[in-house]
């Protein structure tokens, strides 16, 4: 039997090879045709002489050539049907390659874009024609050259894969992250290195990184300040009373040996020097006891509006005439519970600060209105309570604060105005009074832009009639009022008749008009409870 072999074909493989190249057009089928006559001339040749064969010998022989005539023929169609098939997973493959989520580039040794699919083409933003033969380093961002010099270095160096961070720079010059895998391969033929990287755009997570950077530097420096704040009002908390009791000391002896020297001693002088200095650190004391949160505490049910209505007079007083006091009040603004002398104290200070810090004038803006800190905010702002709110926002357009005074601000015996100017004590006043009514402070400012002091005091959910006594101003709370909720039918009745609906109804035992219907169920509470949020 004459097999493919003896007809001088050469290898199995070699004639696939060869025919993959050729099946596919007429011509290639000619070429083959060609071939094989020549292979066949040849053969004859070696044989020479065809007649001392017998008839029966050239009948088998002609047999086995149609034999391998229709072989071929089946060898051809099975090989056209392999080339189809193999067409098809190439198409399938240079899909996936040219839509892969990530770029992939194939880089010479000496930095030269040899090859790179469509998804790295338009990460660069250039079509991959024009993209091929390029050097790579063009496209990487002058700050990021010398990483990407030391990665391929290292790559070439080892010979093992690995991975940089490195900004690229889109041809429309947009700038953006990417995470660039590489390995080293050789082509087998010439035996030449090349780079195969596959790159990925990875500016999101980068920004996300950022973010979540910012974000938790952000809330440990709230933390630190909150636990600062703790630390020095407990401090001055635990030293202010012991200081106190030694100046009311200094003072008593002072006022004895005062009263014991002649109005024309030479020492009165000193003696009245040490008094007044002695009253001066005394009342120091007085604004550390508001920052140490010590201070007793006369909270009531308090409107801010009423409040700044009443000291808008003084205000302006205090404020030079160069300066434009502007007042917006909401209208219908929530209730809090507040010692209203401390409010009163905390709104001077920050007033007098704005004047300060308007010295050719300017304008300061008291604003109040109801907000509801939500589940955002209080992500960013730690120890915040959701909840509905009354801010009272005090903006001046002075002098402005640096980053560094405003981590200072609220610090007890923080200035910066110069000596005898300022004690550096109203801010941590201010702070001290926000806190024990629960309240939040935050500070807006830039240098040369003016600032904004925000205050969130939590707005009262129920809001209270506190019944007055014929003649006499609300008076606070003593615990022993009955308290009727406006949906209980006396509650209601009261409350209605005041114009209160939605309102707590507090009878005062002592108070004629105002004592608890008979028969009511009455509620001996703690007013503050009720009150309270
Ligand atoms: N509105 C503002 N604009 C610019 N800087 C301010 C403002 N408010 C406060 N500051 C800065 O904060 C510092 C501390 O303020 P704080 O009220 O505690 O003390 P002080 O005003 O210096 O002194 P004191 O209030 O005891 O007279 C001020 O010295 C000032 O530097
Ligand atoms: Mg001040």
């Amino acid at each position: 039997m004459v097999g493919v072999k003896d007809w001088g074909l050469g290898k199995e493989g070699d004639w696939m090879d060869a025919t993959k190249l050729k099946v596919k057009e007429n011509k290639g089928e000619s070429d083959l045709r060609r071939h094989a006559e020549k292979e066949l001339e040849t053969m004859l040749e070696d044989t020479k002489d065809f007649s001392g064969m017998s008839p029966k010998d050239i009948a088998s022989l002609i047999h086995e050539l149609e034999v391998h005539q229709i072989e071929l023929k089946m060898q051809n169609n099975e090989l056209r049907r392999i080339q189809g098939e193999l067409e098809k997973t190439r198409d399938k493959y240079s899909h996936l390659y040219d839509f892969a989520p990530v770029g992939y580039f194939t880089i010479s040794a000496k930095g030269i874009i040899d090859e790179v699919n469509l998804t790295g083409a338009s990460l660069i933003g250039i079509e991959r024609n024009a993209l091929i033969g390029k050097p790579f380093s063009r496209f990487v961002l002058r700050d990021d050259q010398n990483i990407f010099y030391q990665h391929r270095q290292r790559l070439l160096e080892t010979e093992t894969s690995q991975s940089c961070e490195l900004r690229l720079v889109r041809n429309d010059g947009h700038k953006f992250h990417t995470c660039m895998e590489c390995m080293v391969i050789k082509n087998t033929s010439d035996d030449l290195r090349q780079i195969r990287a596959v790159v990925s755009d990875i500016t999101e997570r980068k920004q996300t990184e950022k973010k979540i950077k910012e974000y938790s530097e952000k809330l440990e420096k709230q933390v630190d300040f909150l636990q600062r704040m703790e630390a020095m009002g407990t401090f001055a908390g635990g030293i202010v009373h012991d200081f106190n009791n030694l100046l009311t000391v200094i003072i008593n002896y002072s006022n004895f040996a005062l009263n014991g020297v002649g109005s024309e001693s030479p020492v009165r002088e000193n003696i009245e020097k040490i008094i007044r200095n002695a009253q001066h650190g005394a009342s120091l004391t007085h604004w550390l006891l508001l920052f140490s949160r010590n201070q007793p505490l006369e909270r009531k049910i308090t409107n801010l509006n009423e409040l700044i209505i009443d000291m808008e007079k003084m205000l302006r007083r205090i404020i030079t005439k160069r300066i434009n006091l502007v007042v917006l009040l909401e209208p219908d603004l929530g209730r809090v519970l507040v010692d209203p002398a401390q409010v009163e104290l905390l709104i001077i200070n920050l007033v007098v600060n704005a004047r300060d810090a308007m010295p050719k004038g300017g304008k300061l803006t008291l604003e109040t209105s109801n907000v509801e800190l939500d589940e955002g905010y209080v992500q960013n702002h730690i120890a915040v309570i959701p909840g509905p709110y009354v801010l009272l926002a005090v903006s001046d357009t002075g002098i402005g604060m640096t980053k560094e005074v405003q981590a200072k601000l609220f610090e007890p015996f923080f200035s910066t105005k110069e000596k005898g100017q300022g004690t550096g004590l109203g801010l941590s006043t201010v702070y001290g009074i926000i806190k024990q009514s629960k309240g939040h402070i935050w500070v807006y400012s830039e240098p040369g832009k003016g600032s904004t002091f925000k205050i969130y005091l939590p707005k009262v959910k129920k809001t209270a009639c506190i019944m007055e006594r014929p003649g006499k101003k609300g008076e606070s709370l003593q615990g022993s009022e009955t308290i009727m909720h406006a949906k209980t039918l006396y509650g209601l009745m009261h409350a209605k008749k005041f114009g209160l609906e939605d309102t707590a109804v507090i009878f005062h035992p002592s108070n004629p008009f105002f004592a608890a219907p008979k028969g009511a169920h009455k509620e001996l509470l703690n007013a503050t409870s009720l009150l309270g949020r």
